[in-house]
């Protein structure tokens, strides 16, 4: 079939409007020329593929090479979803340590609560610039996929600004009233309710940018972007497996937290005892939810990860966690921990995250080759200025964060102090 004329007005207008909103580092001349050679930014292999479902323009050739890309959307999505867990984690633990200690004033359980309630904006702010990130590179990297999700569910994805809104506004009830010897359960509870709320918008958008054969009709059904898409036997398996996490991560940030100089003694043994145990039901149902989300997959796409790469990664997935297992069963047993084996067992548990969101960008990578579209296909335009100043302002960032954590770790401690 012959390639349709390019409409060079629509292109030329589209890319009028992307170009300086976006942080596109491309040069007009630069842009001309991959519009003429390559209108539609099919790739270097300049077919077009006949069962092409996905919007043809992307006005924006990659701005940096996709390896890069990815690597960096693959480094900020595991700190994102690292955070994501310790904020369920946390959630979970308030509720239990709340329900614990009512009625009981300053309780080594509300001086648990509070240690970890404390903290829970901050790990909020953590979960928000953590994701930002990967959303700027998925949309760079799928934008054509992504962005027609968006659309079709527009009114849930866009809820999410509130939904986290009100989430945010419970966390800091939360410390409130843990700090006033209150109990805070059901704040806890409505702020775990809305986090889920937010992840499950995200899996249902991430999956249904992998489906372009339910999009057509989708829209024809309504374009208010009021709708749910179709029944997809893998989006519930994806939130459960980033949301299930939360115990594991979380189990070790209140281990962690069982060494603070500033509890007492009842209060560091609260938060061993119960971080060790969450942490040991995290990985045992990590590795079961992991499998299951593997499982789930049709065997097109798993046969696309057949590789060495994605057989390594899953390899780092299961030790990561076995790893954490390990060290959480051992805290249990020995009824104690140190900071080293809290670390350790995080560090576990960020490898299984990171083996588990490479095979996770596998699958979508094989998902849209199945579907006509291979990524690594698409034009790249890298402008070498702009990835430079990039990377000495995120060297910077890290510079700065350090420093923070050195001003913090020099600073007088806050007595964790229940005022009722
Ligand atoms: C309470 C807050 C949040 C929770 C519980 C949450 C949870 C999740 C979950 C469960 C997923 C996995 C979806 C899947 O695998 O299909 C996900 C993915 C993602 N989240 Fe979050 N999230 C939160 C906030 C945010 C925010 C505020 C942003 C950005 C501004 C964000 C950016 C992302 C991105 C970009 C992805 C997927 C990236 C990719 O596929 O490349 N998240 N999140």
């Amino acid at each position: 079939m012959p390639a349709p004329k390019p409409n060079w007005f629509a292109i030329a207008s589209v890319a009028y409007t992307v170009q300086p909103v976006s942080t596109i580092p491309m040069t007009w001349k630069s842009w001309l020329v991959v519009m003429v050679s390559d209108p539609y930014n099919l790739g270097q292999s300049g077919s077009r593929m006949p069962n092409m479902q996905f919007p043809n323009l992307d006005p924006i050739p990659i701005p940096a090479p996709i390896w890069l890309m990815k690597v960096l959307s693959l480094l900020t999505l595991t700190l994102h979803f690292f955070a994501v867990q310790i904020l369920i984690g946390s959630l979970v633990a308030v509720i239990y340590f709340s329900l614990k200690s009512k009625g009981q004033g300053a309780s080594a359980n509300q001086v648990a609560a509070l240690a970890v309630a404390r903290r829970l904006p901050i790990v909020m702010t953590f979960v928000i610039n953590l994701g930002v990130p990967p959303l700027l590179f998925a949309q760079v990297l799928y934008g054509r996929a992504l962005y027609t999700s968006s659309v079709l569910i527009a009114c849930q994805w866009i809820a999410v600004v509130f939904l986290l809104m009100g989430c945010y506004w419970l966390l800091y009830r939360i410390a409130d009233r843990t700090g006033l010897g209150k109990p805070s359960h059901w704040h806890a509870l409505g702020a775990l309710g809305l986090a889920a709320i937010v992840g499950h918008i995200y899996a249902t958008n991430m999956t249904l940018m992998l489906r372009p054969e339910v999009w057509q009709a989708m829209y024809a059904k309504t374009a208010t972007g009021f709708q749910m898409p179709p029944n997809d036997p893998t989006s519930e398996a994806r939130v459960t497996f980033i949301l299930v996490g939360g115990l594991l991560v979380g189990g070790f940030w209140l281990t962690l937290h069982s060494r603070l100089k500033t509890i007492s003694d009842e209060a560091a043994s609260v938060l061993r005892s119960t971080g060790s145990v969450f942490a040991v039901i995290g990985a045992i149902a990590e590795l079961g939810v992991g499998y299951w989300a593997y499982s789930v997959q049709p065997s097109a796409v798993t046969d696309g990860l057949h590789s060495t790469f994605y057989q390594v990664s899953i390899g780092i997935w299961a030790i990561g966690y076995v790893l954490a297992l390990l060290v959480a069963g051992l805290q249990v047993l020995k009824k104690a921990t140190t900071a080293l084996l809290s670390t350790i067992g995080g560090l576990g548990a960020f490898l299984g995250i990171a083996g588990a969101v490479i095979v996770r960008d596998g699958i979508r990578d094989a998902t849209l080759k199945l579907k006509g579209w291979d990524i690594w296909l698409r034009i790249e335009n890298s402008n070498w200025f702009v990835i430079l100043l990039f990377v000495i302002l995120f060297v910077a960032g890290l510079v700065a964060i350090g420093w923070l954590l050195s001003v913090m770790k020099a600073a007088k401690p806050i007595t964790e102090k229940v005022n009722s």
